[in-house]
């Protein structure tokens, strides 16, 4: 089955100069900001040994990190190749290639063939992907014990930066877009799910938030 438009446009947008450039961001001054917030959540709510499914996890910051400490072996969804390279090849720099397992494709069409885990993340990702509740549902629904997402905060000019966003992506003939999902609809379909918040914190245009069960 071909990608859908959505994942195509994904594929173009974060290609291998982006992969390139981020790796390099992260080699020299580590995780994000709110990717370190997240971090932080997860190592206070998590003990040693668990799995980690870090679906869109790019360059693969939060595997990298958490393989260091908590997570015993990961899986990494993503719809882009150039980044699924270069997270590659970050774990064999950090000899922890063998313990991750990485995928191509869009997760909500690969997630029957995928293993539930103990911590599921999704770091910026509900913001590229239109239909948020199949993601959530498809995601939350491979979370054994946290969830954690960061996406973008639901205020008026986070919506008014996506619109431009989006206009620089039609001139540009890209398919792909990017979505402020309404935070109360995210949080609500997220608890549905049987999770609970454990922790939220907003950091400029980014809210980050970890769910227990
Ligand atoms: C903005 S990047 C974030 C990368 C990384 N998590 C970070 O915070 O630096 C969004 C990532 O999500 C991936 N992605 C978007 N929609 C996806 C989907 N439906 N399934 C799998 N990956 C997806 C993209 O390919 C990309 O790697």
């Amino acid at each position: 089955m071909p990608p859908c438009p959505h994942c195509q446009g994904a594929e173009k947008f974060f290609d291998a100069g982006t992969a390139r450039g981020d790796l390099e961001e992260y080699r020299q001054h580590g995780p994000a900001k709110t990717t370190q917030l997240l971090l932080k959540a997860i190592r206070g709510a998590a003990h040693d040994d668990k799995t980690l499914l870090d679906i869109g996890g790019g360059v693969g910051a939060i595997q990298h990190e958490l393989l260091a400490d908590t997570v015993e072996s990961a899986v990494h969804v993503d719809a882009s190749t150039a980044y699924l390279g270069a997270s590659q090849e970050e774990a064999n720099k950090r000899g922890h290639l063998e313990r991750v397992k990485y995928l191509y494709g869009n997760f909500v069409e690969l997630a029957s063939e995928v293993e539930p885990a103990d911590i599921v993340t999704l770091d910026r990702v509900l913001c590229c992907y239109p239909d948020m509740p199949a993601l959530v549902a498809a995601s939350t629904s491979h979370a054994r014990q946290l969830y954690g997402v960061i996406y973008p905060r639901d205020i008026w000019w986070m919506r008014l930066a996506g619109r431009a966003m989006n206009a620089w992506f039609w001139l540009r003939r890209n398919p792909f877009r990017f979505f402020v999902h309404p935070a109360s609809i995210v949080d609500s379909t997220i608890r549905a799910s049987g999770f609970v918040q454990r922790y939220h914190q907003n950091s400029g245009m980014w809210q980050v938030v970890l769910y227990a069960r």
